[in-house]
């Protein structure tokens, strides 16, 4: 454990575990990548685990996700993350949520700060305000409110961002107007995405498994495929917005998109599927940084408590930021004759180690608390 640690650059792993009164046993991980930049923000996973070794390795890739993301969303903010392991054969409905939150909520608070919580697979919001109630240290609670148009924002930000560049121009007028895309996933996300783009004059094609969703959506105008077709759709933008891995091996060469640019975590099955998007002339804008809306949501709100009543203003300035984010690397790549995954890796990294975040984009106007 200590030498896996020590590769990933690990700061702190805290293992907590109670007894609930109905005798069930609960165990938590909670994983401090790094704090230089400023307090671990990262959310809370509450799942079944096959095997511990699976919640360790899930706790630590994640938070040191979460610092790269905070990196480069220029944030005083560092990586962490939560899990929480259900305990084998209890079922969901079965788990006594008032118990485990208040006593998660302890655990967050014994650590003074050092990492703070949020919403995650798993969680809800009713879960953040038990923990609420036994520690400050969290930031999505129903007083702070729903991440995902933050994030929405932050993927329209980096859509327009990968289109001008493609198309050689910088904060260009009405960039979507004609394009199409196709979004995978018609959720909290993706939902919002779509409907901004048509507002745009963008053409929508879209797939959702909840045929609920499919049918709202072609109300409004969208096309509505199949949810194994909608990967290879001929389109401009495709836009992953549901889940992990879903550009693999086995339909990188299908793919039939100029770019790939949505907010899904994890969009690439491995780091070598980045080159081989590169070698198509596919270009990727890595999920971590065009995501990173809900994250600046999360941490600015979180920051400045109750006193919101500038800070709507701000806290869109700063998601716009992630456009120059995306342009920066796209033209380091294109200058470096390097891909892009890489370039933000790399860049992730040295702003880590210099422990400031950087001071040249426009979305550089915070500093957490
Ligand atoms: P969500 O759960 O609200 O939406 C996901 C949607 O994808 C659902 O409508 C689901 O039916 C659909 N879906 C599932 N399998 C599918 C498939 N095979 N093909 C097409 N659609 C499928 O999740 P949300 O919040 O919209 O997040 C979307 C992605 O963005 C996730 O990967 C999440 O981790 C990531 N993300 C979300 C953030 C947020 O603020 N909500 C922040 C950063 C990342």
């Amino acid at each position: 454990m200590f030498k896996r640690m020590q590769s990933m650059q690990m700061k702190a792993l805290h293992c907590f575990q109670t007894v609930s009164p109905e005798s069930h046993e609960y165990r938590a991980i909670i994983a401090l990548h790094n704090t230089r930049l400023g307090p671990a923000l990262g959310g809370c996973r509450c799942l079944h685990y096959d095997h511990e070794q699976s919640a360790f390795d899930d706790a630590m890739r994640l938070a040191q996700g979460m610092s790269y993301k905070a990196a480069l969303a220029n944030m005083a903010q560092g990586g962490g993350k939560a899990v929480i392991l259900l305990p084998k054969g209890i079922a969901l409905e079965d788990i006594n949520r008032e118990h485990l939150f208040t006593w998660f909520g302890r655990c967050v608070e014994s650590l003074n700060g050092q990492y703070i919580t949020a919403m995650d697979v798993g969680t809800q919001v009713n879960d953040m305000d038990i923990i609420a109630r036994q520690t400050r240290h969290v930031a999505s609670a129903s007083n702070i409110g729903d991440p995902a148009q933050s994030t929405a924002q932050g993927v329209m930000a980096g859509i327009r961002a990968a289109l001008d560049f493609n198309l050689g121009l910088c904060h260009s007028e009405n960039v979507i107007d004609g394009k199409t895309f196709a979004i995978q996933g018609l959720g909290h996300v993706g939902w919002r995405v779509a409907k901004e783009l048509l507002r745009q004059g963008g053409q929508v094609i879209a797939a959702d498994p909840d045929e609920e969703k499919c049918w709202q959506g072609q109300a409004l105008g969208m096309t509505i495929v199949d949810v194994q077709s909608i990967l290879i759709q001929p389109c401009d933008v495709l836009v992953p917005c549901a889940l992990g891995g879903v550009v693999h091996a086995d339909n990188v060469m299908q793919l039939a998109c100029k770019i790939v640019a949505g907010s899904a975590n994890n969009q690439l099955a491995h780091d070598g599927i980045a080159e081989q998007l590169a070698q198509r002339g596919i270009l990727y804008a890595p999920d971590y940084i065009i995501n990173a809306g809900g994250l600046i949501f999360a941490a600015m709100q979180y920051a400045a408590g109750d006193d919101k009543v500038l800070l709507d203003s701000q806290i869109k300035e700063k998601i716009e930021g992630i456009y120059d984010t995306l342009n920066e690397i796209f033209q380091l790549a294109q200058i470096q004759d390097s891909n892009i995954n890489a370039v933000a890796n790399a860049l992730a990294l040295q702003r880590l180690q210099s422990g400031k975040p950087s001071r040249q984009n426009k979305g550089a106007v915070y500093d957490a608390a």
